[in-house]
């Protein structure tokens, strides 16, 4: 199949979270299957920085409408290995920055600019490429009216673009909300902006327009696909994608395994196996020393996120006497919402021993703290899928996670099936995290316990072979 992805974020040409993960996996898996994949990108200042840049060819130049004004635009190509070519879509005043979103916490202004034209700027590179592809893949309200765009100008220079187009929503939280003014850089037929078209309570939303335009909607597990057809998780959405139930499907995402081994990590101080965890306990001994905390026998816990309110950080820091009274030790990386990172690091500054807070984006030390702690915490509040819990399984870091979205569906409850058990799992509140952790300790205290638990996780398969498979077989049941 000829297969084209869009999104605005693929590791490692940029990454601000998980959405980079996955389409860099999973464009990588369909491609080693033989299908014919071209990725769609904004020619972000790192792309183009990067050594392979200068390689790049450039190959059409788009003047694409953006409300009363023609913007010109350019398109790169950069293969990215066999049957694998990124589109590097390059327009400086928008792309030419380096935060992907905002910077300081803050959106950029021209955010609606920036994407609406980023949409139609794919659409037209597809047309003039002469790409002629199967399958049309967006991700997330970045790319939300890339499906609409197409089908419209389709009809526009009668031709075919795409047979079919998937919208893959990998976070509702974030739904590209705009004036109702900024309607008008979509040049649409006023129909478009009422309540089965792309407003949303006097706003305008991206990505609505994905979940009206798009032929089959794609969610990142199960789990999730069935939450967001309620008020509680649809964020408002739920309306809306009721009305597209039947085309709405959950498919679980899957982890590098190429970035995500760590008996072939390079980024760790040792390597290891299950059947040498020898490396594992110099990993925690270096993550100790590295960030100052003193050796314990209790475990060391470890957590990796953007620290919002997604991601559980108040419940979290409803507990964090645990760590200093029971003599544990916890270690934050993340950045994310200034008063989380004022609070986290006023705990860090009273308790210089036993809990440690890094606010920097640091992809080495992530894989050094999923490696090096004992356990790994994911209270999140909701989570469409979550990859840091299957990291830390194949990592033998055992996660105690709150049972919501994809967590529910990638980590066993040790305490629920000893045999295949993997982590805890518990209702996203405070007193049940704190009696997860009460219960981590206890487990930990049992060698036998943990080890089992440890080494069902690390036995797990989360390779993207199997989620690949479904997106393929997904793809080629609908054209
Ligand atoms: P989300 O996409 O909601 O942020 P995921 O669990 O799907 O959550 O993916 C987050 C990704 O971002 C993981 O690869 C995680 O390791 C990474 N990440 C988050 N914060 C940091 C950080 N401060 N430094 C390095 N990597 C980070
Ligand atoms: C989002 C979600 C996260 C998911 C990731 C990749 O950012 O918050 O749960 O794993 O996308 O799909």
């Amino acid at each position: 199949m000829k297969i084209i992805h869009a999104a605005s974020e693929m590791f490692p040409h940029m990454k601000t979270g998980g959405l980079a993960d996955v389409t860099g996996s999973l464009c990588k898996s369909l491609s080693r299957f033989g299908h014919d994949v071209s990725i769609f990108l904004p020619g972000y200042r790192k792309i183009i920085e990067s050594p392979e840049f200068a390689k790049a060819k450039p190959k059409v130049v788009l003047h694409v409408e953006l409300g009363d004004e023609y913007l010109r635009g350019e398109i790169y190509a950069m293969p990215l290995g066999k049957r694998q070519t990124m589109y590097a879509i390059r327009r400086d005043e928008f792309f030419d920055r380096s935060n992907p979103y905002g910077s300081f916490n803050r959106d950029y202004d021209d955010n609606d600019r920036r994407f609406i034209w980023y949409c139609k700027a794919i659409v037209e590179g597809m047309r003039l490429l002469d790409i002629k592809a199967d399958v049309f893949n967006c991700h997330d309200w970045q790319t939300g009216l890339a499906p609409l765009f197409l089908r419209v100008a389709e009809e526009e220079y009668n031709t075919s673009l795409a047979l079919k187009t998937f919208f893959s929503i990998h976070n509702l939280a974030f739904q590209g909300l705009f004036p109702n003014s900024s309607f008008r850089y979509t040049n649409l037929p006023s129909e478009f902006n009422e309540l089965d078209g792309i407003e949303f309570y006097e706003q305008i939303s991206l990505i609505k327009g994905g979940i009206f335009f798009s032929d089959k909607i794609i969610t990142v597990s199960r789990n999730y696909a069935k939450e967001i057809l309620t008020p509680e998780f649809g964020c408002g959405m739920e309306g809306a994608l009721n009305t597209r139930s039947s085309d709405l499907i959950g498919i679980a995402n899957g982890i590098d395994t190429d970035v995500w081994d760590p008996s072939v990590d390079d980024r760790l101080p040792a390597k290891y196996s299950l059947s040498n965890l020898e490396g594992k306990r110099a990993c925690r001994s270096h993550l100790l020393r590295k960030l100052g905390l003193a050796e314990t026998d209790n475990p060391v816990y470890g957590i990796v996120c953007r620290l919002t309110e997604q991601k559980g950080v108040d419940i979290l820091l409803s507990q964090m006497s645990f760590f200093s009274k029971r003599d544990c030790r916890l270690v934050v990386l993340g950045t994310g919402d200034p008063k989380y990172e004022r609070s986290l690091k006023r705990w860090a500054k009273t308790h210089p021993d036993k809990i440690a807070v890094c606010t920097v984006l640091n992809e080495a030390m992530s894989h050094l703290v999923e490696a090096g702690s004992d356990y790994y915490l994911m209270p999140s509040v909701f989570e469409p899928c979550g990859l840091n819990q299957m990291y830390s399984q194949r990592y033998g870091t055992p996660p105690l996670a709150s049972d919501v979205g994809g967590l529910h569906d990638t980590i066993v409850d040790f305490r629920q099936d000893a045999e295949g058990g993997s982590g805890l799992l518990f209702e996203p509140s405070e007193q049940a995290f704190r009696n997860a952790l009460e219960e981590s300790l206890s487990i930990y205290g049992m060698k036998s316990e943990y080890e089992k638990m440890q080494a069902n996780g690390i036995k797990r398969d989360f390779s993207w072979t199997n989620a690949a498979k479904e997106y393929e077989a997904l793809y080629s049941e609908s054209i």
